[in-house]
């Protein structure tokens, strides 16, 4: 029993062993067709079975890969459009053939016709719609060559807050989809260097986009199932900000240069109010034309968005100051006094704030002090003294004339009180409307200050960015 079990066994791995191994070829002379017949008859047959002599044997499989073009990035559905130049090369254990008796080193047979890997990227998103390379060419030695050219549309996370100065690290995973580790395992056949020099060398296509680095990657995914060999290329691509620079950041900023010297303008005259509209329009439009640039995602806003957002936000506050500035310009008298707080918060806080010394506030104090001061009670010595130089000017008239004249100069002082008074008035409304002017002035020179703070700090961020993304990139 166990006898009869173990030649079975030694039968049945003699076979397998025979089945899977191919003999050296023998043709009979130095011509294609010798070659293709012994070809024939030794390996086409086989094109289902794993050239390897025993099943524990994994086939080795080198893969390199040059990039050739880089047709698209769309950040809106996070697909990277790449053509590479793949090859793969394998052994096919026990094949051979003498190159004299052959008359060739290597020769191209139809795919089909061996055994070949199923090696697939990862991140495939469409079918491959590269041409066809239906052959492959076989070496002496039983190396086989697989070169072919791949069009590959696959899935990126693309990162596009830092717009349009953004590198992305795109990956391509080259893996057998079925076969384990233990059957097919995949090798980087060259280093990530020559890969980078290969592909800069032929790169023809990149448009906008920038090879920046290619690395590579060589690990076994472990699942339940099984452990499956891959090799990961990541591909680092820059975008050239050039063409954005000069259609987006550049027009933006002139205008809001425009718009911060704006400031300069007599805020009273309507010329600047209109001038700033103008500006929001213009920006609008500009915003509008070149909404098409901007890449959309769901994900992230770029940075560039939030740098629109608050421009449009800045002109559109300087504008409503402005109106605010030419109402407390133009009525501002009618006003009620300025309430405590806002005249404290702005005069004595944010006046220091934009170097605006609150003078104004003294001379005001010297105008209230002198009409307390002028009680008409108190001056009345004035008139009398009036009155004697009346009296002296009149010797003829006594008493009665004194007294005629003292009513006239009370009536007098009288309407003098009462102008008085009026200018008092006068000087209180003009000091409500000056407060408020006050405060016009310094939410004025606040904004203008705001306006060179965010223009500056924009302009610093975008160069460093800038900077920091070329130093990178070298
Ligand atoms: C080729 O010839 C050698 C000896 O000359 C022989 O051992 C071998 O089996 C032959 N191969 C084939 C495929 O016939
Ligand atoms: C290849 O071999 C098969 C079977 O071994 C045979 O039927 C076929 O005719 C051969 N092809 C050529 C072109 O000789
Ligand atoms: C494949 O590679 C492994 C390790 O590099 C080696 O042990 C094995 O012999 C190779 N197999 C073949 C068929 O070349
Ligand atoms: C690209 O991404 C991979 C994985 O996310 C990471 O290991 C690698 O360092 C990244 N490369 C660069 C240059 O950022
Ligand atoms: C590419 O990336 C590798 C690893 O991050 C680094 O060592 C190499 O210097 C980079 N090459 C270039 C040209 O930046
Ligand atoms: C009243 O005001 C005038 C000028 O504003 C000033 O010269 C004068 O001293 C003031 N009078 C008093 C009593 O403060
Ligand atoms: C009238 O006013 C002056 C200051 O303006 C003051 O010096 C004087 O004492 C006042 N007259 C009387 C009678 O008090
Ligand atoms: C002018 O305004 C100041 C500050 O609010 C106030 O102290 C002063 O009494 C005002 N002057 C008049 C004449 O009302
Ligand atoms: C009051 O306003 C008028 C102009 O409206 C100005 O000429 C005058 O100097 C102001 N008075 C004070 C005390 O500021």
């Amino acid at each position: 029993m166990t006898e009869e079990r173990s030649t079975e066994l030694i039968f049945i791995s003699f076979t397998l062993l025979l089945g899977n191994v191919v003999a050296a070829l023998n043709c009979t002379s130095p011509t294609p067709e010798a070659l293709f017949d012994a070809l024939n008859d030794s390996l086409f047959t086989k094109n289902q079975i794993r050239p390897v002599k025993t099943f524990s044997h994994p086939v080795n499989i080198s893969v390199s890969i040059t990039l050739v073009g880089i047709l698209g990035v769309d950040e809106k559905s996070q697909i990277l459009t790449t053509v590479l130049w793949q090859v793969l090369q394998w052994n096919i254990e026990g094949l051979s053939w003498d190159k004299e008796e052959c008359g060739t080193s290597r020769v191209s047979v139809l795919r089909g016709n061996i055994w070949v890997p199923d090696i697939e990227i990862a991140e495939f998103m469409e079918e491959d719609k590269s041409p066809q390379a239906p052959y492959v060419y076989l070496y002496n030695t039983g190396l086989v060559y697989d070169d072919k050219p791949v069009r590959v549309v696959s899935s990126c996370r693309l990162v596009i807050y830092t717009f349009p100065f953004d590198i992305q690290n795109c990956s391509l995973t080259f893996g057998s989809y079925l076969h384990f580790a233990s059957d097919i395992s995949v090798f980087p056949d060259i280093t990530a260097e020559e890969t980078l020099q290969q592909s800069r060398h032929v790169l023809q296509t990149n448009g906008e986009w920038e090879l920046t680095n290619i690395t590579i990657a060589h690990s076994t995914l472990v699942l339940d199932v099984g452990s499956y060999s891959e090799i990961k290329y990541f591909i680092i691509l820059r975008r050239r900000p050039l063409l954005y620079v000069v259609n987006l950041l550049l027009p933006s900023c002139f205008l809001i240069t425009l718009d911060l010297f704006s400031f300069l303008l007599p805020p009273q005259s309507v010329d600047r109010s209109s001038f700033k509209m103008t500006l929001i329009l213009g920006y609008t439009v500009f915003l509008l034309i070149m909404n098409d640039l901007l890449p959309v995602t769901g994900e992230t806003t770029p940075l560039i968005n939030i740098f629109f957002s608050i421009s449009l936000a800045l002109m559109v506050a300087s504008l409503l100051e402005t109106v605010f500035i030419t109402n407390i310009q133009i009525s501002s008298s009618q006003y009620s006094p300025v309430p405590r707080w806002l005249s404290v918060l702005v005069l004595q806080y944010l006046a220091v704030v934009v170097c605006i010394p609150p003078k104004k506030k003294t001379n005001r104090v010297t105008v209230f002090f002198n009409r307390s001061t002028g009680d008409p009670t108190l001056n009345s010595s004035v008139p009398v003294g009036e009155l004697q130089s009346l009296s002296n000017t009149g010797p003829n008239i006594k008493y009665t004339d004194r007294d005629l004249a003292l009513e006239e100069l009370k009536k007098l002082s009288r309407d003098l009180l009462a102008i008085r008074l009026q200018m008092d008035k006068h000087f209180l409304g003009n000091n409500t409307s000056e407060e408020w002017q006050m405060i016009g002035v310094v939410i004025d020179r606040l904004l203008f200050g705001l306006y060179i703070v965010f223009i500056t700090v924009s302009f610093v961020t975008i160069i460093c960015i800038w900077v920091y993304s070329n130093f990178n990139v070298t």
